[in-house]
């Protein structure tokens, strides 16, 4: 005879974390880490009706961004608080270094809906200088899984191989090399049907490889490129 399986607990997942909030000897409530963002939103959301009454009714149900972000996972790299945009504004997408990995069905995803339902008019990848993910591509180090997501940097680094140790210090060969993969992923975006297609059709988006600098702030435009740039005909479509 099967066994019965049974269930034990609810299938789904609790409502609302009971956690116990600590009382400090002077009487203040201290809340858990992710409580204070809780209440920061509370907070965020009272202070933007204030300023503009309208804001969220504005956005509830349409967005109309014009650009396409593809930046790094990094805590320290929000795009919209680096570009002073607000929420509407940007379409984002990210992952650790900035990769457009042709068969990365989520990445895909994405770039069809901005392009071909968005109508984005630009798409920014946007990478950082001492990126980890970079770094630990430069580096022989058993990661897991990461290994395999950042492989293919080992490939921007073998292409370029002699540019990048010509550098003198490791630093600046990092640097370098995270240049020239926001470039290599630029030129990625560019080997895709989908901008292809949309550059052939509607002349649009514009590409942008940027780097951005976590020591003070600032944005490094790194490369371009439009719809009557080529890329090697090796990946071009004939027949979109
Ligand atoms: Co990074």
């Amino acid at each position: 005879m099967k066994k019965k399986i049974v269930a034990k607990g609810s299938l789904y997942p609790k409502k609302t974390v009971t956690k116990k909030n600590t009382i400090s000897k002077s009487g203040q409530i201290s809340l858990n880490s992710y409580e204070v963002l809780l209440q920061n939103n509370k907070n965020w959301a009272a202070e933007t009706i204030k300023q503009d009454p309208d804001f969220f009714h504005r956005l509830a149900n349409v967005q109309k961004p014009e650009f396409l972000w593809i930046g790094c996972s990094d805590s320290r790299v929000p795009a919209d608080r680096i570009t002073g945009t607000q929420p509407g504004e940007i379409f984002v997408h990210r992952n650790i270094a900035n990769m457009v990995v042709h068969t990365d069905l989520n990445l895909l995803a994405v770039l069809e809906y901005a392009v071909n339902h968005l109508h984005v008019k630009h798409i920014i990848v946007c990478g950082h200088y001492n990126c980890g993910g970079v770094k630990a591509a430069m580096g022989r180090h058993n990661l897991g899984i990461i290994n395999k997501w950042v492989r293919n940097i080992k490939d921007v680094y073998r292409i370029h191989r002699e540019e990048i140790d010509y550098q003198t210090k490791e630093s600046e060969q990092l640097n370098r090399l995270i240049e020239l993969n926001v470039q290599e992923q630029v030129m990625n975006l560019a080997k895709t049907s989908i901008i292809q297609k949309s550059w052939k059709e509607e002349q649009r988006p514009y590409l942008h490889g940027w780097v951005y600098s976590v020591d003070d702030g600032i944005i490094h435009p790194i490369c371009e490129m439009g719809h009557d740039d080529h890329i090697d005909p090796l990946y071009e479509f004939d027949d979109l």
